[in-house]
């Protein structure tokens, strides 16, 4: 697969893969053997840049992705990269299906986080360590100057932050530079476009998280699709009601015939969308099938001009869409 740089120098694959579904927010975890076997098919492929983090688990098994991308990727430990994050747990007590989130990015929390994950991770450095949201009772700078402690002892190489504007990525970088943020970013969720320049002038990448907007890019599910209740999030993201699905038809038509004349899939389309856009632009497509890890994957060789990207861009603007999930309350 094509590479790409985030920041100064943190070279990756030019799509990453997003693990967080194998054991976390898309229904009951995956068989964790079938999974081994599906990462070591990723690197095979030619991904080398995994995503997971600390709180991506479930009750019983709360940090089993960390524990999973240890056990799958320790043989391949050297060729490639892993970004996890800290600074956030789940409140397990509410009964909605989505949790609220709770902050925590003390720097004693802090350190006990970047030690279990590296335990779990079965490393002894994180390539890539992000706040996963900021902490309204710990200022970023004193996060970015224990990130940069973390970064003198080689226990991590880069650090980003996640869901976070310019503004508060400006003083981070002022105390520890930023490799790259990871926010959410698709072409039903666009909002952070108006941080690019800020991007640009800090020479920071752009990791983009649900890229597909949570599946429904790829129009490979419609208003008879069923998430089960308990455990998959998408039953209660708005993209997906069956109101809203119908919102949705002249996009999913839009960009299923963008695919064809591109020779593509629609999955395809929505990613070589961001990454012709700018070539700091990583996105992290989540998938557990062989199959769709494989197609998008093959986005990175579906090229878009200027001129297209631009068309692109005024025809989503002026079309009707529904809303996107925006991400879980931070309380
Ligand atoms: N920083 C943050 O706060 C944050 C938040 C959310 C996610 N993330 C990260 O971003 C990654 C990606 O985001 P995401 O998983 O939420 O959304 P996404 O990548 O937009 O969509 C993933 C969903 O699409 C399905 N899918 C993937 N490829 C497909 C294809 N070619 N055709 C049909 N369906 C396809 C997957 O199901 P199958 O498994 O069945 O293919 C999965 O349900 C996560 O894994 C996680 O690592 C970060």
């Amino acid at each position: 697969m094509k590479r790409r740089t985030l920041g100064q120098n943190f070279n990756v694959s030019a799509i990453g893969l997003g693990c967080m579904g194998m054991s976390h927010g898309y229904g009951r975890p995956k068989d964790t053997q079938e999974m081994k076997e599906f990462l070591a098919q990723a690197v095979d492929f030619g991904y080398t840049f995994f995503d997971t983090a600390e709180v991506y688990g479930t009750d019983d098994d709360p940090h089993a992705n960390e524990k999973l991308l240890g056990e799958a990727l320790a043989p391949f430990r050297h060729q490639i990269q892993i970004g996890t994050k800290f600074g956030i747990y789940f409140d397990t007590t509410a009964t909605t299906t989505n949790k609220p989130i709770r902050t925590d990015a003390r720097p004693e929390t802090i350190r006990r986080s970047v030690e279990d994950s590296l335990r779990r991770l079965r490393t002894d450095y994180i390539d890539i360590y992000y706040q996963h949201r900021q902490d309204p009772q710990v200022p970023v700078e004193e996060v970015a100057g224990v990130m940069a402690e973390l970064i003198e002892e080689g226990k991590i190489l880069h650090w980003g932050l996640s869901e976070v504007d310019a503004d508060t990525l400006r003083r981070a970088h002022a105390v520890c530079p930023v490799t790259a943020v990871q926010n959410r970013f698709s072409m039903m969720a666009r909002w952070y476009e108006s941080m690019f320049p800020v991007l640009e002038e800090l020479q920071v990448g752009l990791v983009a998280f649900s890229p597909m907007a949570n599946g429904l890019l790829t129009a490979r599910y419609n208003e008879h699709t069923q998430f089960e209740k308990e455990t998959d999030y998408r039953s209660v993201m708005p993209q997906f009601t069956k109101e809203n699905m119908d919102k949705n038809k002249e996009l999913l038509t839009y960009i299923t015939t963008l695919a064809e004349a591109k020779k593509a899939t629609p999955a395809q389309v929505s990613l070589a969308w961001m990454l012709c856009k700018k070539t700091w632009i990583v996105p992290i497509p989540g998938t557990t099938n062989l199959e769709r890890m494989k197609e998008n994957g093959g986005a990175a060789d579906v090229l878009l001009t200027a001129e297209e990207v631009a068309h692109i861009d005024t025809a989503l603007a002026t079309m009707t869409m529904s809303e996107v999930f925006g991400g879980s309350p931070v309380k």
